[in-house]
């Protein structure tokens, strides 16, 4: 889905219904329902029968290719669309598209980054905060808390057209929290930054979810949904195809680990019996395989001996939730 920034913004703060905002009311999110959610665009169905339930505190990933359904997801939570079937309940009470307070405990951070470019950092926080309600001294504060806790302070009155990506996406990230949402939705918070920026903005969500803040965080890479996410919903053509914590995710594959080694003339023999051991597969140069779980590693070494290859050219690893998604799906991730 792509927004323009101005759509986003006007998304994000549900500004045409702002005079709900200035008066938040909700002071506590427990819990979200999600339930037979249905979104069609046209005869294109986006999500497609989706129903879980998000628990306070849980800092809960999206993770799903281009086009799964995500920020569609996001957009039906935040209010911003209406689902064509089913419901959603932020505890226990439907959430409402036509009444912004049934959202006041909400925040969002847009996929396309939000903020007004020609503004200084400091003039886009203001903006965001008094939609949200906020002003005077306490503004002040959430806005000097706000830029100290993305490392910005020091570029407070800069526009954020001369920012790069990465801060723009900090920015962008604390101007959806200046209200102090208890749920905050993260539509892939960092695509296209540099892994000081990424690593920042993991740092912040984690300490926001240490003080209790529930978290929706959607993204394309496994290795954030794994670092970060205490349960995952592995999602593909607006269906969860697979939920869990990790571990239970990973239980799902009918192998325990990982075995890789280079895809050459010498390693040619043995590659030719491994599909009949388990999972093989052989991309960039490396074959992978995943033994069956009667699969005995000691017959798999006594072979390898055999022939001749010596041990160094074997790493074994756990597998990943990109071996889980290939498993359920046959495709990568990311293609
Ligand atoms: N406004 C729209 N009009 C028509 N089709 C749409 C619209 N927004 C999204 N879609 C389609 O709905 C499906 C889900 O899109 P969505 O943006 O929710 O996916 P996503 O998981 O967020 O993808 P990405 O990782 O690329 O952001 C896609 O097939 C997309 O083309
Ligand atoms: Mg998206």
């Amino acid at each position: 889905m792509t927004m323009t920034s101005g759509e986003a913004i006007a998304l994000a703060l549900g500004s045409n219904r702002s005079l709900h905002w200035r008066n938040p009311t909700v002071t506590t999110v427990l819990m979200l329902t999600l339930d037979h959610l249905t979104k069609r665009y046209g005869t294109l169905t986006a999500l497609d029968d989706i129903s879980l339930t998000i628990k306070p505190g849980e800092f809960f990933g999206l993770l799903g290719p281009n086009g799964a359904g995500k920020s569609t997801l996001m957009s039906l939570v935040a209010g911003l669309r209406a689902p064509e079937a089913g419901r959603i309940t932020l505890n226990g009470k439907p959430l409402s598209v036509a009444e912004a307070s049934s959202r006041a405990g909400l925040g969002l951070v847009p996929q396309s980054v939000a903020l007004y470019p020609e503004l200084s950092a400091d003039q886009n926080l203001r903006i965001f905060g008094e939609l949200y309600g906020l002003h005077g001294t306490l503004l002040k504060t959430r806005i000097d808390e706000a830029l100290v806790a993305v490392q910005l302070a020091d570029r407070r009155h800069d526009q954020v057209k001369t920012f790069s990506g990465g801060m723009q996406r900090r920015l962008n990230l604390v101007a959806a929290l200046l209200h102090r949402p208890k749920l905050l939705l993260c539509d892939e918070p960092t695509v296209g930054i540099d892994p000081q920026s990424r690593n920042a903005i993991f740092d912040f969500l984690e300490a926001r979810a240490r003080e209790g803040l529930t978290v929706i965080y959607s993204t394309h890479y496994m290795e954030e949904a794994t670092r970060l996410c205490s349960r995952i919903a592995i999602i593909d053509h607006g269906r969860i195809l697979a939920l869990g914590t990790l571990d239970e995710l990973l239980a799902q594959l009918p192998f325990e680990e990982e075995i890789r080694f280079p895809a050459r003339e010498e390693t040619l023999a043995l590659a030719a019996q491994l599909p009949a051991w388990g999972e093989f597969i052989t991309a960039d140069g490396v074959h992978r395989f995943r033994p069956r779980a009667d699969c005995k590693l000691s017959e798999f070494f006594a072979l390898t001996e055999s022939l001749g290859l010596p041990p160094r050219l074997f790493t074994s690893q756990r597998p990943t939730l990109e071996a889980l998604f290939l498993h359920l799906t046959g495709r990568n991730l990311r293609e």
